[in-house]
Order: structure tokens, then sequence, then C-alpha cells
């Protein structure tokens, strides 16, 4: 449960012109966002693709990476000429790893999550690694804010909607972020003088729920992910829930009953291409759920061309159920994550404004969510008081947003 100290949620006033960073898996994605007011913004964006091996790289190849990257827009958008380092375009990172933050534009990395694995980076502060790397450059901005993306989905999708009380991510991984009173928070300081009424975000990290592996059953296949994932014992409740996991999971049991000869048995069958990690995208298992075509035909062409295997009658059934089990449990555990916030906090009725390639891309993921919500929160048949919603640009407008805020914060305290 990390303070975020993004302060309060937005009044739609928020006005100016602000560079957003989102480091994802495969891309850095630049935002120019200008705020106009009433909801209004206009956004300019560039994505700059992020080699794979950087994942396993060095702090100094990331950091290089990214303010070359920032360079390369602030000329394209000739931003470069328009602020300088006296006067610098304020910036919010959007970094969607658990940080801890002594204040909103600082943020220390505890531990990398979703396969990152970036040597130098854990226990360092990002923000100060970063704008080491821009002062290298003489780049003319300045971080505002460190955030994350369920922070920024929520006080994004809260600008158009003031329904939102939970900002989720159903993707790559999976986390969510609410709005706690400075009251309940011990771990707050009371000398920095908040009041107790005052709204803040926490970004609740409950990917790493769990992470003592006393309270989940754990399959086999489960165990084996966490060992052989860069961070075991980390993460324990997102290695069975989030979409960078769900295919894998279901690679694992392909290969195992394949080798205790329960599965692709005849002589001429090759499933060799089974045994690299990580080659089955969560988006297999969709397109398997999905599949109306006479005979599963798609679902025999996506093994053939991913993995040069054909499947049988039977076996078509077993991976289909097979699909269909791994998502379940996907999503039922999701909604445990946010039914806990509900229940934490009382929220009876809302929206949970979601991102991410699960919530958006699986057919069926929404559906079973919320009926699992239903389970867990007892509603009566037919309610439907808390539903998920499509986030708003949360690395985008969502950090600009906060920056917007923040600023505007700090503004009060010199007045
Ligand atoms: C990270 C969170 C992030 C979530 C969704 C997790 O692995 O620890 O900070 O919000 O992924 O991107």
């Amino acid at each position: 449960m990390n303070v975020t100290w993004v302060q309060g949620l937005p009044e739609g006033d928020e006005k100016g012109t602000f560079l957003t960073l989102d480091l994802g898996g495969t891309n850095l994605r630049v935002c120019k966002v200008t705020l106009l007011g009433q909801g209004k913004r206009d956004v300019e964006q560039e994505q700059y693709r992020m080699m794979p091996e950087m994942k396993t790289g060095t702090a100094k190849q990331l950091w290089t990476y990214i303010a070359d990257s920032t360079a390369q827009f602030l000329k394209t958008y000739k931003l470069d000429q328009k602020y300088s380092t006296n006067e610098p375009l304020p910036l919010g990172f959007t970094f969607s790893y658990p940080v801890h933050q002594d204040s909103i534009d600082h943020g220390t990395l505890t531990t990398w999550t979703k396969g990152f694995d970036i040597k130098g980076v854990e226990g360092e502060d990002v923000a100060d690694a970063l704008t080491t790397a821009f002062e290298e450059r003489k780049l003319p901005v300045k971080i505002i804010a460190v955030v994350n993306d369920t922070v920024g989905a929520l006080i994004a999708s809260s600008y158009s909607d003031p329904e939102s009380v939970i900002g989720a991510i159903f993707g790559t991984g999976c986390n969510a972020a609410y709005m706690e009173s400075c009251g309940s928070i011990p771990k707050i300081d009371r000398s920095k003088g908040l009041k107790d009424d005052q709204l803040i975000s926490i970004n609740c990290e409950y990917g790493a729920f769990d992470n003592a592996h006393k309270v989940l059953p754990l399959t086999k296949y489960d165990k084996q992910i966490d060992e052989e994932s860069p961070r075991p014992g980390e993460q324990a409740f997102e290695k069975l829930s989030a979409g960078l996991y769900l295919g894998e999971i279901f690679r694992l049991v392909l290969l195992d009953l394949e080798k205790r000869k329960l599965l692709f048995t005849d002589r001429d069958q090759d499933a060799s291409a089974l045994k690299h990690p990580y080659c089955i995208d969560t988006g297999i298992l969709s397109g398997i759920e999905d599949d109306e075509t006479p005979r599963f035909q798609k679902t025999r062409e996506m093994f053939l061309e991913l993995l040069n295997i054909f499947l049988k009658e039977y076996e078509i059934e077993f991976v289909r159920r097979l699909a269909e089990m791994i998502a379940v449990r996907g999503a039922r555990l999701c909604s445990c994550g946010i039914a806990a916030i509900c229940r934490k906090k009382g929220i009876r009725s809302g929206h949970v404004a979601a991102d991410g390639s699960v919530a958006n891309k699986h057919p069926k993921f929404k559906r079973r969510w919320r009926n699992a919500l239903a389970e867990v929160l007892d509603w009566k048949e037919g309610e439907d008081p808390i539903s998920m919603t499509s986030a708003e640009d949360g690395s985008g407008l969502g950090a600009a947003i906060i920056c917007a805020m923040e600023l505007k914060r700090r503004e009060k305290l010199v007045r």
C-alpha cells in the first residue's frame, strides 16, 4: 500500500502543457499534453521502440534510452526552442513498478516486476537517475510527478467521470489505486501537516499480495513460473492473474502433458516449439476462447502457425477448456483485489476505471470479473452497483493532470 502523494481529485479546471513519459514493456510512450480546462485536452504522442534486451540490461542503458527518446521528441515538436532549463516543461513520469515515495516527484524502486530485471535500479531514486540523464543532455524538462499507471487511470477517469472510485490495470501486470483519507494511513508522518480528511491516492500494489505463499492455493505450474522468474517469491498474486503469465501457465501445462505422453502423442508430431518460455501470448488464450469458427478452425491454425502442432479433436477440446480455466481463475482473482478495496472503504457503488490488455482484449474477462465481484460482495440478482469502465488515458492525460494538480497545490502553499 504505497502513498503516492497525489492529493485530492481533479477539479476539471486544470490547465497547462506537460510532457509525459510512460515506460511500457515494449515501448516508451512520450506525449505532449495540453490541458485546456473543462475536461478538454490536446494530446500529441510518439512511441519509441525499446529493444527487448534492455529489460535485462543496465541502468545506464535504460536512462540513456529514455533521455535520448525525450530529446528526440522535444526536437520533433520544437519544444526545445520553447522551453529552457530555467523555464522547463513540467514532466509526469509514469513508472508502473512498486516505488516508495516520500514526495510526489521522487520514488525509490522497491523491486522490478513484469519480467524486468535491469541492474542497478532497485533501491535507487528513479527520478534522480532520470534527472541526471536529462541534465547531461541539458534537456529543458523537470520531473513534477512519478506516477503509477493505476493512479493515472483513476485521476484521468475522475476528470470526466466523477463516479470513478478505483483505477485498475488488468494487463501485463495487475494492480489498483483508490483514494484514502490521511487520517486512516498510519504510515504518513503526521508532522507533514496533512489534515485527517485530506484525500490521498494509495497505490495498492496488490500484485504482491501473498508473497509469503500462505493464502492462495498454487499449482505446480504456478510454482514453476515463480521459481523460473527473475524475482522468485515476489508478485505472487500477479503471477496467478496477470496477462504476462496466463499464456505461460497454459504453455507449462501443455508441455507437462506432452512429456507425460498425454497430448501430442503421434510419432510425427514435433512439439518442441512449446519449449520456449513465454512463447504463448495471452492474446492466444483470448483467441482460443473467442473461436467460433466451424470445428474451431482458427484454433487449429493458431497452433499450427505458432507451435507447429496439429490438434486432434480431443486436443482441441482440452486446450479450449484449459484456456478457459486459466482465464476464469485470473478474472476471479482480479475481482478479489477490487472487492478488498470496496470492503475496506465501504464502497457500495461507482466505477472501476480499468485499462490493460486483459481488460480490453479478453472477450469474457469483464463478465467473469463482474460475476465474481457479485459473489464476493453478495449482490442480489440483477444488481450491478460497481461496474468496470474503460479508463481514460492514464499515462498521458492522467500524468499531465497530476502534474497540473501538484503545481496548483504548490502555488497555493506559496501564497
Ligand atoms: C506493478 C504495478 C503496476 C501493475 C500494472 C505491477 O507489476 O508492480 O506498479 O501498477 O503492474 O501495470
